[in-house]
C-alpha cells in the first residue's frame, strides 16, 4: 500500500463499513492498550473485524483486539475502534490514521480517544485517569506528522490550527461528569513518542522539563487528523506506570504492567466515558 492514503482508499474502507452495519454512528471511540473491554458493552452491536475492511491496518500487539464495534452505548450511536495499529509496528502515519478519516466519511463529528500512558508528573500515580489538555508531538516535530504529503483540500486545510486540539467544551463536560461521579481526574499534557522501546531516564527528564505530564505511543496522530477533518476531540489517558526519571532506580517498565494497571482503571474510565456520552 502507498505510504499516503488517497480519498478513494478512505471511501472504499468507509463503504465496506456502511455495508456491514445498520447503524449511523455519530461518535467515535478509540480504545487503547488493555482498555478494549468497554466495546463489549455496546448494544445491538455490529462487529466488523479489521481484515474485512479494505486498506485497514491490523494491530499486532497483545491487548489490542482488531475490530470495529458499532451500536448503542449510553444513549448514543457509537463506532468503537477496538484496538489500533501503531507507527512502531511499521505502518505509515497515514495508515494509522485511516480510522479517523473513515469516521469522518461516515459522518462522525466527535471522537473520544483513550490510551495507556506513563506518568511523568510526580503527583500522578498508576491507576490515575488524566484528561489530556494538550500534547507534545515529538514524532511530528521531528518530521513525521500524519499530514505530511499531498493535502486534499476537501478533507481539510494544508496548515490546520492546533491551538485547542482537545475541545474545551468536551474537557469541561468530562471534568463535570468526573466530579459528579466521584471519579478522580488529573489533567495534563501528553507527549507522543514513537516507541516501541520505553524511554530512558534522560529522555523522561527531558520530557518532564519541556512540560509533559504523561508519555505514550499513540493518540496524537489520530488527534491531528481529526482536527484537520474538523472533528472535535476528547482525550483521556490512563496512567499505567510511573515514569522512572532516576538513572539509579532499580525499577523497570513492562507492557504487562501497562496492561495490568489498565485493567484496574477500567471501571472509572467506563463511568467517565458513559457519563460523557449520556450528556453529549
Ligand atoms: N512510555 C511510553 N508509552 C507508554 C508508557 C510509558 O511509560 N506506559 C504506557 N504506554
Amino acid at each position: 500500500m502507498n505510504k499516503f492514503i488517497s480519498a478513494e482508499q478512505v471511501n472504499a474502507a468507509a463503504e465496506a463499513v456502511r455495508q456491514q452495519t445498520k447503524h449511523q454512528p455519530t461518535i467515535g471511540l478509540v480504545l487503547g492498550s488493555g482498555l478494549s473491554g468497554l466495546a463489549n458493552e455496546v448494544e445491538e452491536a455490529d462487529i466488523i473485524p479489521y481484515d474485512q475492511i479494505p486498506n485497514w491496518p491490523v494491530s499486532t500487539v497483545p491487548g489490542h483486539s482488531g475490530r470495529l464495534v458499532i451500536g448503542k452505548l449510553s444513549g448514543q450511536t457509537v463506532l468503537v475502534q477496538q484496538g489500533r495499529a501503531h507507527y512502531y509496528e511499521g505502518y505509515s502515519m497515514a495508515q494509522i490514521t485511516l480510522a479517523v478519516r473513515v469516521m469522518r466519511a461516515l459522518g462522525i463529528e466527535t471522537v473520544i480517544v483513550t490510551n495507556a500512558a506513563g506518568g511523568i508528573n510526580r503527583n500522578f500515580t498508576p491507576g490515575d485517569l488524566m484528561l489530556i489538555s494538550d500534547h507534545l508531538n515529538m514524532v511530528g516535530m521531528a518530521g513525521e506528522n500524519p499530514l505530511r504529503g499531498p493535502n486534499d483540500e476537501s478533507a481539510g486545510p494544508r496548515f490546520p490550527d492546533m491551538t485547542r486540539p482537545y475541545d474545551p467544551g468536551l474537557r469541561q463536560l468530562a471534568s463535570q461528569v468526573a466530579e459528579d461521579a466521584g471519579v478522580a481526574l488529573q489533567q495534563g499534557v501528553y507527549a507522543y513518542v514513537a516507541g516501541p522501546s520505553f524511554e530512558t531516564p534522560a529522555e523522561l527528564r527531558f520530557l518532564h522539563g519541556i512540560g509533559a505530564d504523561a508519555v505514550g505511543m499513540s493518540t496524537v496522530p489520530t488527534v491531528i487528523v481529526a482536527r484537520h477533518a474538523g472533528i472535535r476531540v476528547l482525550g483521556i489517558s490512563t496512567i499505567t506506570n510511573k515514569a522512572i526519571l532516576d538513572p539509579d532506580s532499580d525499577g523497570v517498565v513492562s507492557h504487562e504492567e501497562v496492561l495490568e494497571t489498565g485493567a484496574l482503571i477500567i471501571p472509572q474510565l467506563t463511568a467517565l466515558i458513559r457519563g460523557v456520552l449520556a450528556r453529549l
